[in-house]
């Protein structure tokens, strides 16, 4: 009886787990007691004694045990379960409470001690305070490098460490913190840094929270860092008062930017165009006699005819962009008036984003391609550039057949490249039902998943999505194909792949005003880009369809190991069978089989039995793929055992049971791979190793 009980199954699992970890990890020492590796006694131990370079600093002095914790000065306190430690009511027991700092469940939240005179170093430390989320230590005198270990630190978003005295680069793993979204604020004004500003690992990072940038007044070199005008959200950037040398890039006038200041270097060339007036001369002022362009002079002169073509150029394109954004309208209305004089072939959901559309009658443009008739192409943000000609005079090759359609990589007469997937015909439902998933799909915007750009329908029906072409592997022939050079999936790789996909999954569940449900999780529905995010395809495509082709997903997801057991009873996919599909496609990465009917043999790989029958005779650590345990010291303290028992549980028999795939990221960004530093570069060592770059 209680064997059938899947919670029961559960729990003996998880206590295998620890049994025969526990065996395997009888040498290693790294299981310590909680107490000692505590927040409070990283503070008193390591970081106290190297902010201040005396042991006689004021503020400091503050931090020690017969203090009531309360009571040290510049720190907040988080508890693990997220409550705030309430330090402000003075005739509260906490604020006395002599015994908190034994309380293992505290963690540092900020470190704010601005003008504290504290004159030590930034101790490397720092970067392992797991909840750290601000650390302000401007206007002291600190001294010595910044250490590379602050970019390991995994809460961090608010760093100002302004008007202190640090030499040495930037170091690179900085922008390590951008990789987990909440790197907000970085301000190093005022210091003696050198050499040029290191760029992100990630060539094309966007550090997409990152709002203030501030290097202005240091001794940075080099080029302008172009990367910085990727970062989509950045509103203040100032790098005046340096040494850089080269022209800066027109891209920076693309970021929404409220303040600049690249005053005081020694920049040339023409300046970008940021708008009438928008930034003063002082912006600018003091770089190399030769920058021109407003608000400085004007870039008179035959030499720089070319640039002053360029601007042009600029203008141009914005005003044609007011000439497309105009007939979209025009779109619209006319789309408006038909439908009000009665004649309404359409019966679209009018809601108010129909101004997207673009109706295009075919006014022999299309002739060449055999007069398709009247077509529709439906735009959606980021598929602006798209004409119905562009489409259809397309020039496709084949990439996958699938029950529901054909992808083909399409080449556009500009020699870009699209991704088209073409429904098999009467695999859609009618165009009622259609149109308004579609429109949602097209609305959804997420790191993790392909965007749909554009929708086209033929007259006869023919149904076209258009995606962007990224020419990437899939995680399936990443994990299951023998090829040269291919990359090393160690565990830190693995890991950020599966959180990428849980992310995406996470946004279609729970981030959308219309819930999407993927219902094709699979590793060939998972792309791989060289620095290992995860971009999902495929998603939502079950509510297009009518029910014998969903059916037909169905049982393609069976055959290939990803069905839930309850899809047997009903057919409808739901965000729990794309968890359970989830938790196959995790063994698949952390076990790197193959699930379901293998193609040579016939046989039927069970990866959730495989496991379980692991646990049980004690040979869990044999599961592993071999590639993915090399350079791991403790499965425990890696995150490997917890993602294995995580994937476990999405794959409960009971729908019940399985995680959300909210609790599914929690749980995966809790327990994280420790190396982490090999997202940054391979050959990167920790700590100690600065040497000059
Ligand atoms: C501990 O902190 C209190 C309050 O700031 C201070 O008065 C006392 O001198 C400190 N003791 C030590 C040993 O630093
Ligand atoms: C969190 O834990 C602390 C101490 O362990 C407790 O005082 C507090 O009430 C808890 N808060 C919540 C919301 O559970
Ligand atoms: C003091 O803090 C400890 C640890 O958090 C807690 O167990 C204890 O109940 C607190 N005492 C008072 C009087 O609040
Ligand atoms: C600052 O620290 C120095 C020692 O590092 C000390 O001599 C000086 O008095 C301190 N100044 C203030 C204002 O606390
Ligand atoms: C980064 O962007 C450039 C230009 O937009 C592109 O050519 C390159 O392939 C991108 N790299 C990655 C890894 O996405
Ligand atoms: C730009 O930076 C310079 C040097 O740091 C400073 O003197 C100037 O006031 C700043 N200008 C603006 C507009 O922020
Ligand atoms: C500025 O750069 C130019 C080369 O672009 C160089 O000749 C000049 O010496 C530089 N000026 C300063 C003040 O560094």
């Amino acid at each position: 009886m209680a064997l059938l009980n899947p919670f029961s199954l559960y729990i003996s699992i998880s206590f295998f787990f620890f049994f025969s970890f526990s065996f395997s990890n009888a040498k290693d020492s790294s299981f310590s007691s909680p107490t000692t590796s505590s927040d409070v006694q990283l503070l008193l131990l390591k970081i106290k004694p190297l902010l201040q370079s005396n042991s006689d600093n004021l503020v400091l002095s503050s931090w020690n045990t017969s203090t009531p914790l309360c009571q040290w000065r510049g720190l907040k306190w988080v508890f693990t379960n997220a409550s705030i430690l309430s330090c402000t009511d003075l005739s509260s027991p906490q604020w006395t409470n002599l015994s908190l700092h034994n309380d293992p469940s505290l963690n540092l939240l900020s470190l704010q001690l601005p003008s504290a005179n504290l004159s030590g170093s930034l101790p490397r430390e720092i970067g392992e305070f797991p909840m750290l989320q601000s650390l302000y230590l401007n206007i002291n005198s600190l001294k010595g490098t910044i250490p590379l270990e602050l970019g390991y630190s995994t809460s961090l978003s608010d760093i100002d460490l302004s008007y202190n005295l640090f030499i040495g680069v930037l170091p690179p793993s900085i922008w390590n913190l951008c990789e987990s979204d909440r790197l907000l604020s970085l301000k190093l004004h005022g210091n003696s840094l050198t050499g040029s500003v290191s760029e992100p690992a990630l060539p094309n990072s966007t550090c997409k929270d990152l709002q203030f940038l501030d290097l202005g007044s240091n001794k940075f070199s080099g080029d302008f860092p172009e990367f910085v005008t990727k970062f989509g959200a950045l509103k203040q950037l100032d790098l005046g008062d340096n040494m850089f040398v080269s022209t800066i890039p027109q891209s920076l006038a693309e970021l929404r930017l409220e303040k600049l200041n690249l005053s005081h270097n020694n920049f040339s060339g023409v300046l970008p165009f940021f708008g009438e007036s928008k930034f003063g001369v002082d912006a600018f002022e003091g770089n190399n006699p030769g920058l021109c362009g407003q608000p400085l002079k004007s870039c008179g002169g035959n030499n720089s005819s070319l640039s002053s073509g360029a601007v042009a150029g600029i203008v141009i394109s914005l005003m044609t962009g007011a000439v497309v954004l105009a007939s979209l309208l025009i779109g619209y209305m006319q789309n408006k008036k038909r439908k009000g004089s009665g004649e309404s072939e359409d019966e679209l959901n009018d809601d108010d984003d129909l101004d997207e559309e673009i109706d295009e009658e075919n006014g022999g443009s299309g002739s060449a391609v055999g007069g398709p008739g009247e077509g529709k192409l439906m735009i959606f943000s980021g598929g602006e550039n798209l004409t119905l000609e562009d489409v259809l005079n397309a020039t496709g090759q084949v990439m996958e057949k699938t029950c529901y359609g054909t992808a083909y990589k399409a080449k556009l007469a500009d020699g870009s490249t699209i991704a088209l997937r073409l429904l098999r015909e009467d695999s859609c439902k009618d165009r009622n039902s259609c149109l308004p998933v579609i429109r949602q799909l097209g609305k959804i915007r997420h790191e993790n998943l392909i965007p749909l750009r554009a929708f086209y329908q033929g007259k006869r029906g023919e149904k076209l999505l258009i995606y962007d072409y990224l020419p990437l592997r899939s995680l399936h022939d990443l994990l299951h194909e023998i090829k040269a050079g291919k990359p090393v999936l160690n565990w830190a790789r693995r890991h950020k792949i599966a959180l990428g996909i849980a992310r995406g999954l996470a946004y279609l569940h729970t981030g959308l005003d219309f819930p999407i449900t993927h219902a094709n999780v699979r590793s060939k529905n998972v792309l791989v880009d060289d620095f290992f995010v995860a971009r999902l395809t495929d998603f939502g495509l079950d509510k297009l369809m009518i029910p014998s082709v969903a059916d037909e997903m169905v049982a393609l997801a069976k055959t290939d190991g990803y069905k839930a057991p309850e899809l047997k009873e009903m057919k409808k996919c739901n965000s729990r069978t794309d968890v359970y599909a989830f938790g196959i496609l995790l063994l698949e990465i952390l076990i790197g089989k193959k699930p379901g009917k293998n193609g040579r043999s016939g046989e039927f790989v069970d990866l959730p039995s495989m496991v379980k029958l692991a646990v049980l005779e004690e040979t869990t650590m044999d599961v592993f793929d071999v590639e993915l345990l090399k350079g791991i010291r403790s499965p425990m303290e890696d995150g490997l055992v917890q993602a294995l028992k995580l994937a476990m549980g999405c794959c409960a028999p009971m729908a019940s049971v399985r995680p959300s795939m909210e609790e599914v990221v929690r749980q995966l960004e809790e327990n994280r791979p420790r190396n982490r530093s090999a997202l940054y570069s391979p050959t990167e060592t920790r700590s100690g190793s600065i040497t000059p770059f």
